[in-house]
């Protein structure tokens, strides 16, 4: 039977980590898959994290399981850190969390809920959007359109999306980024979050808000507006929180779904079908980077500790972006891309094309998504006139 199945490309932005491994260039630069990286190219383990794993191999008494919707103290963590300790969705007690393999397992679970639960409904994505939510909400089953978010420009398309958000039928699903839009990396104001909020009540829409970056835009809590924006000023709405990248733990698959209902009675009907998801998919949810994160954010001093990583990694990020405007000056691009330092988090959507983005691999070995997505956090500060001088030479 398998003699009639077609080979298909593979994922446009993993395919990258094996493309990048195997190109022997010295020179090679990795702008590619969304990953934090320091000054030396590397990815490491905060420390935060370290300290927290070493705590947990010396007091962990068992590896049985923990229940579909994971631990319940990393559950309330994530709801304060994402709702806010003062929250009144959490003291209305009206925020459901399960923990979930990463954020994109907490996709996964809201688009099956969405698929069984709000039957005929279609979930809007940005236009662009992380191509795995189309993947995601695609295998689950669900229509898909699209609202405007970026200007042939390339510029945040404001207009655009707001006057296709208020043309929504009743009852749509509509996906926002929290923060750190991926792959654009222009984020809304707050001005823009209300709009947003009013065009939702309107249209009585759900919001699906993906926080897949929080802290690497402008701070934990500056980066939660919108969300929280949301959460308190709507009966319902959902939210796909992510730890690989705040915590550095992409490959521990630690994320949290929340789901926000109209009280508390309405919030344990939807956890209870929420339950039977996970436990059709994987059952329950790996344990090992939720430990590690409910050990941090319950230890006043690791706490802080990881906190000033997030700063530090978020500056790093920021500074870059700073750099590398300057750095295209000398080759007269630096007015032409300088929207770069005013987009936020890991990604710079740069409005290269994808033929300029196979140029930029096959003549200097520099990786990126073809769309022009570039990962800013993989500009080493000993490369940046290497990729500015490359730029420079294929746009021209
Ligand atoms: C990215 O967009 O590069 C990251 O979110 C990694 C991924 O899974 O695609």
């Amino acid at each position: 039977m398998f003699e009639r199945i077609e080979r298909v490309p593979g994922d446009a932005i993993l395919g990258l980590i094996e493309a990048f491994k195997q190109d022997p260039n010295p020179e090679k630069v990795d702008l590619g898959v969304g990953v934090y990286r320091d000054a030396h190219g590397n990815t490491p383990v905060l420390a935060s994290v370290k300290k927290a794993e070493k705590r947990l191999l010396d007091n962990e008494r068992t590896k049985s399981y923990i229940g579909s919707h994971g631990d319940p103290e990393y559950g309330r963590a994530i709801l304060s850190l994402v709702l806010g300790a003062h929250s009144p969705v959490l003291a209305a007690d009206r925020a459901s969390a399960t923990q979930s393999p990463g954020g994109t397992g907490a996709l996964r679970l809201a688009a099956d809920f969405i698929r069984s639960q709000l039957p005929g409904k279609s979930v809007w994505l940005s236009d662009p959007t992380w191509p795995n939510h189309l993947g995601i909400f695609e295998a689950a089953g669900i229509n898909i359109e699209r609202y405007p978010y970026v200007s042939d420009d390339n510029r945040l398309d404001f207009k655009g999306m707001r006057d296709c958000l208020a043309s929504i039928p009743e009852g749509d699903v509509v996906v926002l980024h929290a923060c750190c839009h991926n792959p654009s990396g222009f984020d809304l104001n707050a001005e823009q979050w209300q709009e947003v909020l009013e065009i939702v009540k309107r249209r009585k829409l759900l919001p699906l808000i993906d926080f897949a970056y929080q802290g690497f835009g402008d701070g934990l809590e500056d980066d939660a507006y919108g969300a929280r924006l949301l959460a308190e000023n709507l009966g319902e709405a959902i939210i796909t929180s992510s730890c690989s990248k705040n915590f550095g733990l992409y490959r521990e698959r630690t994320g949290c779904l929340i789901m926000v209902a109209q009280d508390s009675e309405q919030m344990q009907n939807v956890r209870s079908q929420i339950a039977i998801t996970a436990r059709e998919n994987y059952s329950n949810p790996p344990a090992h980077g939720a430990a590690i994160v409910s050990e941090i954010l319950g230890d006043e001093a690791l706490r802080a500790e990881w906190e000033e990583e997030v700063t530090g990694m978020r500056d790093r990020i920021n500074s870059l972006r700073h750099d590398f405007v300057e750095a295209l000056r000398p080759h007269g691009l630096s007015e032409r891309f300088a929207f770069i330092r005013d987009q936020r988090g890991m990604f710079s959507y740069t409005g290269l094309s994808p033929e300029q983005v196979d140029r930029l691999r096959d003549e200097f070995a520099i990786y990126m998504v073809r769309s022009g997505r570039a990962n800013v956090a993989g500009l080493a500060a000993d490369k940046l006139d290497y990729v500015a001088r490359a730029i420079a030479s294929v746009v021209d």
